[in-house]
């Protein structure tokens, strides 16, 4: 009797020992670009842009140079003395955490970044590329993981946070929400002023996002190009077991007050709004790869903004702008939830998402 119980828990023992090793190294919805094949996953693959179809450039070493500026941020540079990019790749980073983890392959990097741009197939030698942290680690290891890649130009800002205490995992307490993304869009706006060159357009990445389906990046620049009132445009987010992750994009229904909103009815405004607006799966339902449909808000996982909104003068809002007094801010519309409306008093200002199956996929975790 005894010998049978020993011998049931050695197998359980066993499974569950079968399962982890399975679990760790397969991965089983082959879309963690960390773990594309079993050398990558076993961090054997070293050549991060093999998968990459462009030639290389031949030209001279690139350019490196380092310098702070007078408010202390130090700003790293590399660039090919031919430099003329088109499209420029924004992302925050706090520290080595805002990489996420993903399922299987555990801590994510700035390696998984290198390999997340040559999936988008785009020619990286039309591609700059900044990013602002306050990690010296990481200020060293994206400038190293970034060598490889082709890129115009790569900018970096290493900048102290001044900001205490809202950790990766307490990002979604309702309380620090406001004062976070208050945050988020200096640290946004200082990037962008800081970085935007002659590239034409702009394209924001979270830190946090894993995969990007196919040609979604491609499909933006031509939308932002055929449709002059498409100058900010993003795609659904996903996560693996949420249609949708981003709870940042969305659309207004006729319930929501659109004029002035008295001061005792500001969180019955919030809560219609809430409460009836639309997500990004209801309004591109039905729709084709080719379509786009209008947003009234954004979130920055991933999202395109023409440059020419940038030059006159469209930032991130660093407080909720929407319904605005002398007295007082407003009642919505922090950061990138109100660059939408914002924008839409610039020319080219409408907000978009792409239709059809179009998509990001941010980690598993957090
Ligand atoms: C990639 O971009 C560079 C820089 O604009 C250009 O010289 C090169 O021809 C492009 N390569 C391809 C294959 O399109």
């Amino acid at each position: 009797m005894l010998s049978r119980v020993k011998r049931h828990s050695f197998f359980f023992g066993i499974s569950i020992v079968t399962l982890w090793v399975f679990l760790t190294f397969f991965e089983l919805r082959r879309t963690a670009l960390s773990c594309r094949t079993v050398a990558s996953c076993l961090g054997l693959d070293i050549q991060h842009w093999q998968g990459y179809q462009y030639p290389l450039p031949t030209a001279a070493e690139p350019l490196e140079t380092q310098r702070t500026f007078h408010d202390g941020t130090l700003q790293f540079r590399r660039q090919l003395a031919t430099a003329d990019p088109e499209v420029l790749v924004l992302l925050l980073n706090r520290d080595g955490t805002s990489w996420s983890r993903d399922f299987r392959s555990g801590q994510r990097g700035a390696y998984d970044f290198a390999d997340l741009l040559v999936s988008t197939r785009l020619n990286l030698s039309t591609v700059s590329v900044a990013m602002l942290t306050s990690s010296a680690e990481e200020f060293d290891s994206f400038s190293k993981a970034m060598r490889d890649l082709p890129l115009a130009r790569l900018t970096i800002y290493l900048r102290d946070d001044d900001d205490q205490g809202v950790s990766y995992e307490g990002r979604h307490n309702p309380a620090v929400q406001l004062t976070r993304r208050a945050r988020l869009a200096t640290l946004r706006n200082y990037l962008m002023l800081s970085a935007l060159e002659d590239e034409r357009h702009v394209l924001w990445l979270d830190a946090d996002v894993a995969a990007i389906s196919r040609d979604v990046v491609q499909t933006m620049l031509a939308r932002s190009d055929s449709t002059p009132a498409a100058g900010i445009i993003t795609a659904r987010c996903e996560q693996h077991n949420m249609e949708n992750y981003d709870k940042n994009a969305w659309k207004i229904t006729p319930e929501t007050p659109l004029g002035p909103v008295a001061d005792g009815d500001r969180e019955d405004a919030v809560r219609t709004l809430v409460d009836t607006r639309l997500f990004v799966p209801a309004v591109i339902q039905g729709s084709g790869d080719d379509a786009i449909m209008p947003l009234d808000s954004v979130g920055g996982a991933i999202l395109y903004i023409r440059s020419g909104l940038v030059r006159q003068g469209l930032t991130f809002p660093p407080y909720n702008v929407v319904g605005t007094t002398w007295s007082q801010p407003g009642w919505i519309g922090v950061e990138t939830e109100g660059l939408c409306y914002v924008a839409r008093q610039f020319e080219g200002g409408g907000c978009y998402v792409l239709g059809g199956s179009h998509h990001v996929r941010h980690t598993d975790w957090g």
